[in-house]
């Protein structure tokens, strides 16, 4: 019947999420999750590269055994499929970022908590398994003992494992559909504007902590030097640098191991830089300039990833993780918990058959 939802375990693939996510969200819940900056040139390219890359498998090769296992900056995780930090989750479901943290649980997958989170990082991790891993993302305020203050905290929480300093957005990129919708981020710090409103009673302040707001106390004069030097002396933890989007930074980010142990190779999902390049280009440059990252550090890759096939291309181009940024809240939003669950099963379903058409797969681009 016209109107009615399709129960969530009906939807058979990422894009089916999304449509029933973009049925039920607010317009403008569904702008700011769907935006990208000037004319999303860089979202659509993250999933094209992938679909121009074709599979070759070998056939006679014994492929009973299918085993997505793998460590992410050395905690064990289930399945290679992560979810990337993303501002504001209650947006799209008011179980949030404790929802994707429940989902994650069922699938044994790493979720990156967003500094912008719409819920404090205590509340996320507050159920989480023994063995669940979290990271939790930083953006470096200009005010730094802001920052300090935060990272105080995550160095207390023992299910956050690392943290990934995010580096390819010193400021926001122009989000015409965002800003066309009246852009939720500003109603939600107008209380009389009857708008769709994130109950932050007990979170952080959304409102003081929302992405855009928070761009605006960014410090724009981060160097590798400085930076990592002010982060070791607030935290042991590991640090993952997200937003690497050259080979050449690449390999420097392979010089600050041990105190860095991974690097997320993204464009932001296409929010920051238009035209920036798809983050699989960038695992290719790696690949053919500087091989030797992948010895030491881990690369993830996070932008445009849709099916199963992309993760598993992603695998056997050296990615270790393959991270899940829309997708994630467009399950919250199709369908809270059950949501997210049917999207992390989809993808996850779609990556074993595709591992199982041959234990010996290359690629052809
Ligand atoms: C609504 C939304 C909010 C985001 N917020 C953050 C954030 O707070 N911090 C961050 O490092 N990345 C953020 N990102 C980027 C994601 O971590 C990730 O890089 C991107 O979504 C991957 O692309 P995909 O959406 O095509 O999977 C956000 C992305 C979206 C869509």
């Amino acid at each position: 019947m016209e109107g009615e939802q399709p129960p969530i375990g009906t939807l058979l693939n990422l894009d089916e999420i999304e449509d029933l996510a973009t049925r039920t969200m607010s317009k403008k819940a569904w702008a700011y999750y769907y935006s990208a900056s000037d004319d999303k040139i860089s979202k659509r390219r993250n999933t094209e590269a992938f679909r121009d890359i074709a599979l070759r498998p070998k056939v006679f090769v014994d492929c009973t055994k299918c085993d997505l296992t793998t460590d992410l900056v050395g905690n064990r995780v289930s399945i290679p499929i992560y979810v990337s930090p993303a501002a504001m989750a209650r947006l799209g479901h008011p179980s949030g970022e404790a929802g994707i943290a429940e989902a994650c649980r069922s699938f044994g997958a790493l979720q990156i908590i967003s500094n912008n989170a719409s819920m404090t990082p205590e509340q996320i991790v507050a159920d989480a398994a023994p063995d669940q891993a979290f990271g939790w993302q930083l953006y470096v305020q200009n005010d730094r003992t802001k920052s300090e203050r935060m990272i105080a905290r995550i160095n207390k929480l023992s299910a956050i494992k690392f943290v990934a300093l995010t580096l390819d957005s010193p400021v926001t990129g122009k989000r015409e559909d965002d800003e066309r919708s009246g852009n939720i981020i500003n109603t939600l710090t107008d209380s009389s504007s009857g708008e769709e409103h994130v109950d932050n009673a007990d979170t952080q302040s959304v409102v003081s902590q929302t992405e855009d707001q928070t761009f605006n106390g960014l410090d724009p004069a981060l160097t590798w030097t400085e930076t990592l030097g002010w982060l070791a002396k607030h935290t042991h933890l590991p640090v993952v640098l997200k937003g690497i989007q050259t080979h050449e930074d690449a390999y420097i980010a392979a010089k600050y191991t041990p105190q860095v142990k991974g690097i997320i190779l993204s464009n932001h999902g296409g929010r920051s830089l238009d035209t920036a390049p798809p983050a699989v280009h960038t695992l290719l440059e790696i690949r053919k300039y500087c091989p030797e990252v992948f010895e030491s550090l881990d690369v993830w890759i996070d932008g445009g990833i849709k099916r199963g096939t992309d993760v598993v291309k992603a695998l056997c181009l050296g990615a270790r993780g393959v991270g899940i940024g829309r997708a994630a809240l467009w399950g919250l939003g199709a369908g809270g918990v059950a949501g997210v669950k049917r999207t992390l099963e989809s993808m996850n379903g779609e990556a074993v058959i595709t591992e199982r058409h041959s234990a010996d797969i290359s690629l052809q681009f």
